[in-house]
């Protein structure tokens, strides 16, 4: 049995000089919609002395998420499929601006582009993602239809690191979301959307405070110290 110390910490994030005088965790923000969860990330997390949102990147240039990271004075990153050859080129843009922002953690928060191999492998463990489910059930697009359909009384949130399948990378926390007999689509949407703007800011803490650790040895394996 491994002990905590055989842990790693989750992120291989440099020490920057500006972190000798209380650190900053940098993130970098990358989402294709609304934007909701950017927000509570924005209003309870950012500039507030321990994680601090360097920049908000989007493959769609309207995506709400792009002006709510405006409004907050943070940078924007656009990359539409449409201008690069491949994903290959695209991810290795989107890499290169993450690394000009200096970021420590890529932060995933509703972005629908798959992420090739490659960019996974530059930002090892450094990567999460947010799913609207108890992975590992229901993965992939609408797993809250999922959830319904499959007449479950229990979903949740899932916050885990990005590997190279979809929504297959080590859990790092879950939350249940109770599924009331006959509940409507939208409620049941906006019961798992409050819970997933506590617990995307508490994981991304965790990480920030370097209490997420990955073996070394089984990388699936997250303890939470
Ligand atoms: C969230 O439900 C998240 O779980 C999923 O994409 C959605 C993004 O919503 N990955 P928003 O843009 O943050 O409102």
């Amino acid at each position: 049995m491994r002990g905590p110390n055989a842990l790693v910490p989750a992120y291989r994030g440099e020490v920057r000089s500006h972190c000798l005088w209380g650190c900053d965790f940098r993130i970098v923000v990358l989402a294709s919609g609304s934007g909701t969860n950017l927000q509570a990330i924005l209003d309870t997390l950012h500039g507030q002395g321990l994680v601090e949102v360097v920049g908000v990147g989007s493959d769609k240039p309207g995506a709400g998420a792009l002006e709510r990271g405006r409004r907050a004075g943070v940078e924007t990153g656009i990359f539409p499929a449409g201008e690069y050859e491949d994903r290959a080129a695209r991810d290795k843009a989107i890499g290169d601006w993450i690394e000009s922002c200096q970021a420590d953690l890529v932060v995933l928060a509703g972005y629908m582009q798959l992420l090739s191999a490659p960019f996974v492998a530059r930002f090892r463990n450094r990567v999460v993602n947010i799913h609207p489910a108890l992975l590992p059930s229901f993965p992939g697009l609408d797993a809250i239809g999922q959830a319904l359909a499959a007449g479950v009384e229990t979903t949740g949130v899932t916050v885990h690191f990005v590997d190279e399948g979809v929504d297959t990378g080590p859990a790092i926390a879950q939350r249940e979301v109770p599924v009331p007999p006959g509940v409507s689509r939208a409620d049941l949407e906006a019961a798992v959307h409050a819970v997933e703007h506590e617990l995307y800011p508490e994981a991304i803490r965790m990480i920030a405070e370097g209490r997420v650790r990955i073996d070394p040895s089984d990388p699936r394996k997250v303890a939470i110290e």
